[in-house]
């Protein structure tokens, strides 16, 4: 194949070179387009054929259902590693020795605590707002409490500032829920492992112990590293932008969450329960929803099917459907939201208006089922896609960061009025 792409316009040709990634993707680097065509740029809305970066951390074919960390199988890392190994390997690039693994987590032990005025802001939402707004609010409250973290140069601060909010982020999940729930604000411990302190902070109860339940450690283990990095997707592409204007790592992330929140991203998993409970309300019709999701003229979309790179199945949905019959299965709950989703997959894989588009459950459509089983708030769900994305938004901004990727600012197609003289009022 040519090394180069030629563009004619207006009689004029002008070549770009093509360069080839690990995975023989191949982008036409058009860096100078602007420049050589006196002007020319492109419009792709959506990003749909566009690259915004070059990156070492997650590969993906949509194609072929294939999804990678740092070059292992996402199908690997569920079965054999946890979820903090996970966020290592993504973050620094290779899986930790045992005592890089016990550094990192000491470290970031160290900073698991929030300032108490925080409290003070979580105090003052309303109980009805939404765990995602007050997440977002909360992490880019923390900047406050963390100066230092903001300016970020050397890779140390980068590491200082990765470790903090690798510690404090957990707590406000917690926090969220337990807001939500009228529960008081509790700490884990220090002697717990990363998820199980998670679980402690989360489900503890005023006066009693916590005790573990492995089923629940494995479940939320497996589900965090399936969410922990999804290459160039919208709350990450968001992080990636916001992190090049330099305004800090946590500022970058609350602009991630609230991007995540949105029902046709990370809200999904919220809105795949809310479609599935209206469907069993209206006595399990899964065909008058399949009609309404194929009906242009109604705005409803089969929650959790469908996406922009996967073309196949969403490798993440594969295993989570496995995992969602096991959990349940071991905590003993007979869910007809299960049964409902399972009759409505079999339907869509069926109907040829999704087959014909390729449209396959995704990673959203089964990982509600699992964390209602977990006795976690619906809306939560999108919190605990969050968590578990935090490690994957961290590498890809110090990524960014390291590679010292400019300031991300696209052109645009001018479609408005040309120029024009101003009106006074009393002649318009
Ligand atoms: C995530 O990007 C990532 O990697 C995201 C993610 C990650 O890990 O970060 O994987 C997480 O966000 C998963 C996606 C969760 N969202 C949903 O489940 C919401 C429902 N899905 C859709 O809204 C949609 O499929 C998207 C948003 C996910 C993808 O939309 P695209 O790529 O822009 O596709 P499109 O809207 O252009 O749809 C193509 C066709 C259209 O029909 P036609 O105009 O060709 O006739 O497919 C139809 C769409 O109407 N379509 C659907 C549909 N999804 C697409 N029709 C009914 N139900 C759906 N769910």
């Amino acid at each position: 194949m040519s090394d180069k792409a030629t563009l004619e316009i207006n009689g004029e040709k002008h070549e770009f070179p093509l360069v080839k990634g690990t995975e023989n993707e191949v982008a036409i680097d058009i860096k100078t387009l602007r420049g050589v065509t006196g002007g020319v740029t492109t419009i792709d809305p959506g990003y749909k054929n566009t690259g915004s970066c070059e990156s070492a951390i997650t590969f993906l074919d949509g194609e072929k259902g294939i999804l990678r960390y740092r070059g292992y199988s996402i199908e690997e890392l569920a079965e054999k590693a946890d979820f903090l190994e996970v966020a290592y390997l993504l973050i620094f690039g290779e899986l930790p020795t045992q005592e890089q693994l016990d550094k990192f987590h000491a470290d970031i032990k160290k900073h698991s605590v929030i300032d108490d005025d925080v409290k003070k802001i979580l105090d003052a939402f309303p109980k009805a707002a939404h765990p995602m707004g007050v997440l977002s609010s909360l992490t880019s409250a923390l900047t406050a409490f963390n100066p230092s973290s903001v300016n970020v140069d050397s890779e140390e601060d980068m590491y200082n500032a990765i470790v903090r909010i690798m510690g404090k982020f957990p707590i406000l999940v917690a926090w969220t829920m337990r807001k939500k729930k009228g529960l008081p604000l509790e700490y884990g411990s220090s002697s717990l492992g990363y998820v199980e302190n998670i679980l402690k902070m989360m489900f503890k109860h005023p006066g009693e112990d916590y005790e573990q339940n492995p089923i629940l450690v494995n479940a939320l283990d497996k589900l965090l590293i399936l969410h922990a990095d999804h290459e160039q997707n919208c709350s990450t592409s968001t992080v990636r932008i916001v992190g090049s204007s330099h305004a800090g790592l946590f500022a970058s992330l609350s602009a991630g969450i609230s991007a995540l929140w949105g029902p046709l991203h990370g809200g999904a998993n919220q809105a795949v329960l809310e479609m599935l409970e209206a469907i069993k309300e209206d006595g399990g019709d899964t065909k008058k929803y399949m009609a309404k999701a194929k009906d242009k003229a109604d705005p409803f979309r089969l929650m959790g099917f469908g996406h922009r790179v996967y073309k196949n199945f969403d490798p993440r949905a594969k295993i989570i459907k496995v995992a969602a019959d096991e959990v349940l299965g071991d905590l003993g709950i007979e869910d007809p939201i299960l049964d409902i989703a399972k009759g409505l997959e079999k339907e869509a894989l069926e109907d040829p208006y999704f087959v014909d588009r390729k449209l396959y459950p995704n990673v959203d459509f089964y990982s509600g089922i699992i964390y209602r089983g977990m006795d976690i708030p619906t809306e939560m769900f999108t919190v605990m896609f969050a968590m578990g994305r935090l490690p994957g938004w961290i590498s890809q901004w110090r990524e960014m960061r390291l590679r010292k990727e400019p300031i991300g600012r696209p052109r645009q197609l001018y479609i408005g009025e040309t120029s024009r003289a101003f009106k006074a009022i009393s002649k318009r």
